[in-house]
């Protein structure tokens, strides 16, 4: 089988697709025929990453994670045999490869009539989404803004908050393309944030303040967040895109302001049962068309240095996928 691996840190041009043995299922495990692999953004941080001091660095050779969607082949021992030949998807650590280990505890179930776009969505970035804006406690009729909002994450969550019940729906994005993509997903207010003076269109849009941001670029665009908050408002940040791990002063914080934190994997182990009722309830939404999966860039494994080009240059609109 093929599979994608880099063998040193850098550019998109490090990745390689090699040829290897097709891995065996263990205890608890199963193994996956590939039909689709939805990429993450976080892997271009992971492959650039020299620094072992980072929280971004992985030692060498690199695998990329990836969502993957495919069929089970066969179960490990102590894995129910009942799994083999179910559609299933899952996250994860090495992804992106034509066969797949999986641990069988975290298996989204997909239904056949569900594109491998939509079912690519299930176990990360259509949780972290639905997550993320619980642990906002979005509701009725808050003002919702959600950054680098035309990405993976972001124009789920754009949908969602919606769903939620949030009154105003402001997205920020770097490129007129996904300006448009933002309305089109229903966005009241799209707001480039490479312009100056970005935040300022936030703040025409939200007079009161915002209640909700959904951050995940870090740094500046995190200050500014908590900045644009309404009081009582809350930020919650589940990544830092622009690599900057920043810190906030709690000064910044007193004017009834909420800085939270959201992570799947804390999610997963923290409180299960709700972290797989929402790929449920995800399920749900994308099979009766309520929620919109935008998975239109497509390219075979064989391309995944161009896959990490697209990703690295910001010029996808939602999520990438590879196919084997
Ligand atoms: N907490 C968790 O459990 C969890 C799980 C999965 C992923 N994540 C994190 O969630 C984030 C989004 O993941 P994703 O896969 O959905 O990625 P994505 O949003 O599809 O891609 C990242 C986007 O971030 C924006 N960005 C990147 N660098 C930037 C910079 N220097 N300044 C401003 N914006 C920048 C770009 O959007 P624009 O071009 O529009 O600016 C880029 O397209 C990542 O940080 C990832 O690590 C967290």
């Amino acid at each position: 089988m093929r599979r994608a691996r880099y063998h040193a840190h850098g550019g998109p041009e490090v990745l390689v697709v090699e040829d290897a043995d097709i891995p065996q299922p263990g205890p608890g495990q199963v193994l996956i025929r590939t039909e689709a692999i939805g990429l993450n953004y976080v892997d271009v941080q992971l492959r650039r990453e020299t620094s072992p001091d980072s929280i971004w660095f992985r030692s060498l050779p690199g695998t990329l994670t990836g969502d993957v969607v495919g069929t089970v082949t066969a179960a490990g021992q102590d894995t129910d045999p009942a799994l083999a030949g179910t559609r299933v998807a899952a996250l994860l650590e090495d992804g992106c490869a034509e066969y797949v280990v999986a641990d069988a505890d975290w298996l989204a179930s997909v239904p056949a009539q569900l594109s491998a776009g939509a079912a690519s969505m299930l176990p990360t970035v259509g949780a972290v989404a639905s997550g993320a804006l619980r642990a906002g406690r979005v509701g009725h009729p808050d003002t919702v803004l959600v950054t680098a909002g035309a990405g993976a994450i972001g124009h789920l969550a754009v949908q969602l908050a919606r769903q939620l019940g949030a009154g105003t729906v402001i997205a920020t994005a770097s490129s007129r393309a996904k300006l448009d993509f933002l309305k089109e997903l229903g966005a009241d207010v799209a707001v480039d944030h490479t312009q100056p003076g970005w935040a300022g269109q936030v703040r025409a849009a939200a007079p009161g303040g915002v209640d909700v941001a959904l951050e995940a670029v870090g740094g500046e665009m995190l200050h500014e967040s908590i900045e644009l908050l309404a009081p009582f408002g809350r930020v919650v940040a589940y990544g830092a895109s622009a690599g900057d791990l920043t810190s906030v002063p709690v000064r910044n914080l007193f004017a009834l302001k909420t800085v939270t934190g959201f992570s799947l994997l804390a999610w997963r182990a923290a409180a299960a049962e709700q972290a797989r009722a929402s790929i449920a309830e995800l399920t749900g939404l994308l099979e009766t068309g309520r929620l919109r999966a935008a998975a239109e860039t497509v390219l075979p494994l064989a391309e995944v240095v161009q896959a990490h080009r697209l990703l690295e240059d910001r010029a996808v609109l939602g999520r990438l996928l590879l196919v084997p």
